[in-house]
């Protein structure tokens, strides 16, 4: 008997790894975050499957399913929306799991701000622009944010930010990062990436709040940064013609001869 972890994607139901879908299919118990996950990815599951949506449940109870699936030496499915790198709770499940000794493994999954960078067809990087992203949030009702990381000192690197769980305070993104990015600096929000009313706005930091207004609420992902919707960057060195590497010896003498 094997919990499966499994990242489920932003929304869309085949937006999903194949190893997911086959883990799926072949568990008899699913477990999954109802809130963020559509009913058309249950369809994976077996016919007889036990299905149960965790969005009501407390982790004690998660537990207790898990439990009780372990002792019927039943696979469980076990879904989250996105990858369960961040903001899964996938921490305190497997720490339970394995004061238990009861077995799992993990399955990555299609994260939102991929999914949002997809929809906007946007390298989020691009040479001599922006070098990184930042997958980040604000403090919520039950999660206040560590010592340090703040809005403003992320935006002091320059990077592009990914700010999720934050739509509810856009005004306060938009306060935070106008001293550091600019009034030009452009923005653009994504809600629910794939799924059949996903919307996007864009804008720059000045102008943001007025084009969203307020028709618009849960489930976005606010990128921010100087490479969203840029035309004037360099090409990257990896297709340049005179670049020397391994998979494109270059030169009388190339760096990286033929099969070396
Ligand atoms: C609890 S977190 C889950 C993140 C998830 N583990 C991931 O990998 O993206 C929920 C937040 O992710 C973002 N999110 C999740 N699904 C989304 C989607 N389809 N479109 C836009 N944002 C989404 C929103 O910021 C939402 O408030």
């Amino acid at each position: 008997m094997t919990v499966h972890f499994i990242g489920a994607g932003p929304g869309a139901a085949d937006l999903l790894t194949l190893r997911g879908r086959n883990l799926i299919a072949a568990s008899p118990v699913c477990l999954y975050a109802g809130s963020l996950i559509p009913n058309e990815m249950l369809t994976h599951c077996p016919a007889d499957a036990r299905i149960l949506n965790t969005a009501p449940m407390s982790l004690d109870e998660i537990i207790t399913e898990i439990a009780k699936a372990h002792e019927a030496d039943q696979d469980v499915a076990r879904l989250h929306s996105g990858d369960l790198s961040i903001w899964s709770a996938l921490g305190e499940q497997l720490r339970s799991l394995t004061a238990l000794g009861i077995p799992f493994d993990v399955t990555p999954g299609v994260p939102a701000f991929a999914a949002a960078a997809a929809v906007l067809e946007a390298e989020l990087t691009l040479p001599g622009l922006s070098q990184s992203v930042v997958l980040t949030r604000t403090s919520g009702r039950a999660t206040a944010m560590p010592h340090g990381e703040t809005l403003k000192n992320f935006a002091s690197t320059g990077a592009v930010l990914a700010i999720h769980l934050s739509i509810h305070a856009l005004d306060q993104v938009v306060g935070e990062l106008l001293p550091q990015y600019g009034a030009d600096c452009p923005v653009a929000i994504v809600w629910r990436a794939s799924w059949p009313d996903q919307r996007i706005v864009r804008a720059t930091l000045s102008t943001i709040a007025a084009a969203v207004g307020d028709g618009m609420e849960r489930t976005a992902v606010i990128l921010v940064g100087p490479t969203l919707g840029a035309e004037n960057f360099s090409e990257s060195r990896l297709y340049a013609d005179d670049y020397d590497r391994r998979f494109r010896p270059r030169g009388t003498s190339p760096r990286f001869p033929e099969g070396k």
